[in-house]
């Protein structure tokens, strides 16, 4: 949710253009919101900015028409809009009445009215409606009572803001240096030669460094090309821990693929097995990553409860089959937007996982902090090392996924369930809830699932022209039972925010109890088909919903495994899958689905990386 660049290199090196650093790091953060863009220079101790509403591309549109100063230092934004609409005027940095100080923001300032009004009163005119230009004008005045220290400015002003931000500052007399203020929003520092970056992910600067430094809660970060300093907002220095990015600059591109989601989907084998590798020891035994709850601690658990948005919420509904089956212990799935507001029963003996692809989806993070506070132990699923859930949390598992961009999740979805199925039989091996040779069966069966997902893809033609075929249509239903349920919603959820299509997921036996009433003469209903050797009533009873919404005239796609002829005489259409059993079966059923949406989409000729209305990561509550 908005992307941050900040750049600081040394004078003379030609290589070190400021403009254009920027530009290609917001290019590699667009996904992160995609209604605005702009930046700011400082050039002959003057402040030089550009900003237009609409996609980076604008942007760079109006920077080819001008004459743009040589500078070393600059810093660049591109927005998802939360306070004022998506326009040239409201797109940042913004800049303070005096042309000194120009600023950008990611996050929300929640006490901005007040702020305004008292800006206000002090004559100074808000050129914008924007939450985010209060800061602007607020470090402009503060800085003649600090000799100028843009830090200090930065770290007065952030200790009067509330909400959640991360700002990024530059001075038109200091071409030296950035600073950065970070609450909340995520801000990470990448550390070149004779050169530094600011931004908010490290897909930013990847492609010309890998050593990191992500900033921590309440921090200022005063970058210059030759070092770094860290305090926090008092001004007490702060220790950081330098890392080394593992990934390299290629994972953030589209390596020959059309779209970002085409590369991610087919990335989901390899995915899937680097989310196992490493996790099974020699003696077979499952060893999780960064576990800083004891054994112990585990026994003790009574009730877990998984808090993530969107796909990783389904992610863990459809765990929550897998654990409950294996651990006994009582597992609760809650919208993480949802969880704090209802005064849920939390305590010591609780294990919360936090899931999330991004580890910065604030909703997930508040929920996450208040199940802290209540005495629970946390427990990340994640897939962004560094981010802020695995360094606010107890216990981390990474999902070693690599950078997910298309803002639909993908990759995310199936190593999410995949990581939190090791969980569930690290709990049952500690717990001592099932026998060794019970556990390396589910084991055996996850590592066969790299293959399986291959298999769905090598025959995704069909589901290609399906969607194509479909691509009027003006609504989609998506039915399944036990984990088939969150497949469906998931496969809903796809449609909506890539085809923009009304699309909604249900538990097969709750149609009769409502849902059914919408289906009329050719709409398509999906059904995901539970395994048929799996549990025979679940496969009957789905056997005749179909034959339930066919009789209404709805177009039945079923999505059936190799060899179950049952469907047969009651699916319009039959997307096969491999025989799979039933608690794995989410990890190849849901593969048609994402290039179904995709697929959708691109007929539709819509934007499918870059979807209306959304960003990649949801920084704001
Ligand atoms: O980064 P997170 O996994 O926490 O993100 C959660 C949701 O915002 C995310 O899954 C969203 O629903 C996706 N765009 C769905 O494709």
């Amino acid at each position: 949710m908005c992307g941050i660049v900040g750049y600081v290199g040394t004078p003379g090196v030609r290589s070190h253009n400021a403009l254009e650093m920027v530009v290609s790091g917001l290019r590699r953060l667009e996904y992160r919101g995609y209604d605005s863009a702009g930046v700011a220079l400082v050039a002959d101790a003057q402040l030089w900015t550009e900003k237009r509403a609409g996609k980076i591309s604008n942007l760079v549109e109006a920077l080819g028409g001008q004459e743009v100063p040589v500078s070393h230092t600059g810093i660049g934004h591109t927005r998802w809009a939360t306070h004022g609409g998506p326009t040239d005027r409201n797109a940042h940095p913004h800049v303070s009445s005096d042309s000194r100080v120009a600023i950008i923001h990611n996050g929300i300032i929640e006490n901005f009215a007040e702020l305004r009004e008292e800006l206000r009163e002090t004559g100074v005119v808000l050129t914008s409606e924007t939450d985010s230009e209060v800061a602007a004008h607020l470090v402009a005045a503060v800085l003649p009572e600090v000799d100028g220290d843009l830090a200090e400015a930065l770290r007065q002003v952030s200790r009067r803001l509330e909400g959640a931000f991360t700002l990024v500052a530059v001075d038109a007399d200091r071409p030296d240096v950035i600073v950065g203020a970070r609450r909340n929003s995520p801000l990470v520092v990448g550390i070149g030669e004779n050169e530094a970056f600011l931004a908010s992910d490290v897909a930013a600067f990847i492609e010309h460094t890998r050593e990191a430094i992500e900033l921590g809660q309440d921090q200022v970060v005063e970058v210059r090309a030759t070092g770094v300093t860290v305090t926090d907002f008092a001004g007490n220095p702060a220790e950081v821990t330098p890392y080394t990015i593992d990934w390299d600059a290629a994972a953030a591109e589209k390596g020959g693929y059309d779209l970002f989601m085409l590369k991610e989907i087919a990335e989901q084998p390899r995915a899937v097995a680097d989310t196992l590798r490493g996790r099974v020891g020699r003696d077979g035994r499952l060893a999780l990553d960064d576990m800083r709850i004891s054994d112990a601690e585990f026994r003790e658990v009574r009730k877990i409860i998984v808090v993530a948005c969107g796909t990783a919420f389904h992610a863990g509904l459809v765990a929550k089959y897998a654990i409950e089956h294996w651990t006994r212990i009582p597992c609760e799935v809650e919208l993480a937007s949802e969880f704090r507001y209802r005064d849920p029963i939390v305590d010591a003996r609780t294990l919360v996982i936090a899931v999330s692809q991004s580890g910065e989806t604030m909703d997930t993070l508040m929920a996450m902090r208040y199940a802290r506070e209540q005495g629970a132990r946390v427990l990340a699923i994640c897939n962004t090392v560094g981010s802020t859930m695995p360094r606010e949390s107890d216990a981390v598992l990474y999902t070693n996924a690599g950078p997910e961009i298309a803002v639909a999740s993908t990759k995310a979805f199936l190593t999410q369930i995949v990581a939190a199925y090791l969980v569930g039989l690290y709990l049952a091996q500690v717990r001592g809830n099932m026998f060794g040779d019970e556990i390396r069966a589910i084991e055996r069966e996850l590592e066969e699932m790299p293959n399986r997902v291959d298999l769905v893809l090598d025959t995704v033609e069909g589901v290609r022209a399906l969607a194509r075929e479909l691509a009027d249509a003006t609504s989609v239903l998506f039915i399944g039972r036990h984990v088939g349920f969150p497949v469906a919603l998931e496969g809903a959820l796809k449609l909506k925010e890539l085809a923009y299509m009304h699309a909604e997921g249900f538990a097969a036996g709750e149609l009769k109890h409502g849902p059914i009433a919408l289906i009329e003469d050719g709409v398509p209903v999906v059904v995901v088909m539970p395994p048929k050797g799996g549990r025979q009533s679940l496969h009957g009873k789905i056997l005749s919903n179909i034959q339930e919404v066919r009789a209404r005239g709805a177009r039945t796609i079923v999505i059936a495994e190799e060899g179950d002829e049952s469907v047969v005489p009651f699916a319009d259409h039959v997307i096969r899958i491999p025989p799979t059993p039933t608690l794995m079966q989410p990890l190849v059923a849901t593969v048609p689905l994402q290039v179904f949406a995709c697929e959708m989409a691109t007929a539709r000729g819509l934007d499918v990386d870059q979807p209306r209305n959304l960003a990649k990561s949801v920084t704001v509550e």
